[in-house]
């Protein structure tokens, strides 16, 4: 095993992830620079589904992965013997698409010696920010909105979490996918209605914000799905012609307007000066200009990964892994895939 005490050296990272749709592999160094971050879409393949297949996600994993690994570590110009650990997803996500990444890491940490340290996806998420941004350091407000996730976290030190609100029913990202699909856009649906929104009117159809009782920090977006899924049927059975640009712009900021008011209440309750966006949803255009606006007028200084740092990716993985080995946190090689892991808990 190499030592963790030897400071002198470099720390490089190998990373994996696979909870979902994208086979992703990266190697850092030092947690923050990224050597190579190859990630490889599956989006085609679930796209005529309307969504994500878990069996046909794990089937595209299990082909890719040693291509990925292979790609990563070439674009890097590392070898295995110069990987100091390895960093992977086991939770949360789709078990099947877990597994393979957790398989392969193993594999690697066992063949080669080194030790293994199992990642949280949603943690991962907030240290994208990390990467983008290198002077970044806690403590901040961190809003995670994925495809799976809708998260309000005070995030006091590296690994210290305090969840301030979380969805009561859908995730954000799975509310953009559902609205998108019904008005036939294709998966997934969040940069499509980003793009369309641009083009509408939103304040053409006044659907619900649902801000839950007064001082709550949850979320809850399945009555706005519904309210949209009600407008377009009604408005069909009147015969009336939809204005997809317009629906499009109403719901999105339905969502970023309840996403960004409870997000700033959070930054002012812990009068924290930085707020942080994390995951999928965290790319939409609206989202960002609304929260900027509202955090400039109250002195609070927001920060968001580039697009491609927003979506799943390893990279994200192996900064969460690097601040865990140099904590001295790893995991033994009898670790499993843990569908439903909830943030700060560690198996
Ligand atoms: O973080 P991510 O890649 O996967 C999960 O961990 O879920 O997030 C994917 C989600 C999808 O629901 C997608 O529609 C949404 O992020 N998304 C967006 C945008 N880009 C991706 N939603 C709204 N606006 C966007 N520009
Ligand atoms: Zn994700």
């Amino acid at each position: 095993m190499k030592n963790i005490n030897n400071t002198t050296e470099d720390v490089i990272t190998l990373a994996i992830e696979t909870s979902c749709d994208e086979t992703s592999v990266s190697v850092l160094k030092n947690g923050r620079t990224v050597l190579s971050n190859i990630i490889s879409s599956q989006i085609e393949q679930h796209r005529k589904f309307g969504g994500v297949v878990p069996e046909v996600a794990s089937r595209k994993h299990i082909e890719n992965i040693n291509q990925v690994i292979e790609e990563a570590l070439k674009e890097a110009e590392t070898t295995f013997e110069e990987i100091t650990h390895v960093a992977v997803t086991y939770g949360p996500g789709l078990v099947g698409a877990l597994l393979v990444g957790l398989s392969a890491a193993k594999a690697i940490a066992f063949s080669k010696e080194v030790p293994l340290v199992g990642v949280n996806h949603i943690e991962g998420h907030i240290y994208a920010n990390f990467i983008e941004h290198k002077e970044l350091e806690p403590p901040f407000i961190a809003l995670i909105v994925s495809g799976g996730h809708s998260h309000l976290i005070y995030m006091k030190d590296y690994g210290e979490y305090e969840v301030l609100g979380r969805t009561r029913d859908d995730a954000a990202g799975e509310a953009f996918d559902k609205v998108a699909r019904a008005l036939g856009l294709s998966y997934p649906g969040g940069p499509e209605i980003d793009r369309l929104s641009k083009i509408g009117n939103s304040d053409a159809i006044p659907f619900p914000k649902a801000y839950l009782e007064e001082g709550s920090y949850d979320f809850s977006f399945s009555g706005l799905k519904s309210a949209v899924l009600n407008y377009l049927n009604s408005e069909k059975m009147k015969g009336n012609p939809i204005n997809e640009a317009d629906v499009a712009a109403s719901f999105q900021q339905a969502v970023i307007e309840v996403l960004a008011e409870k997000t700033l209440q959070c930054g002012i309750e812990k009068g924290v000066n930085q707020i942080v966006l994390a995951g999928g949803v965290a790319a939409n255009s609206g989202l960002r200009q609304l929260l900027s606006k509202k955090c400039q007028e109250n002195g609070i200084d927001l920060k968001y990964p580039s697009n491609k740092l927003c979506t799943d990716n390893a990279a994200m993985i192996g900064c969460v892994g690097y601040y865990d080995y140099i904590r001295g946190l790893k995991s033994n090689l009898y670790l499993n895939a843990v569908p439903n892991l909830k943030l700060g808990q560690r198996f």
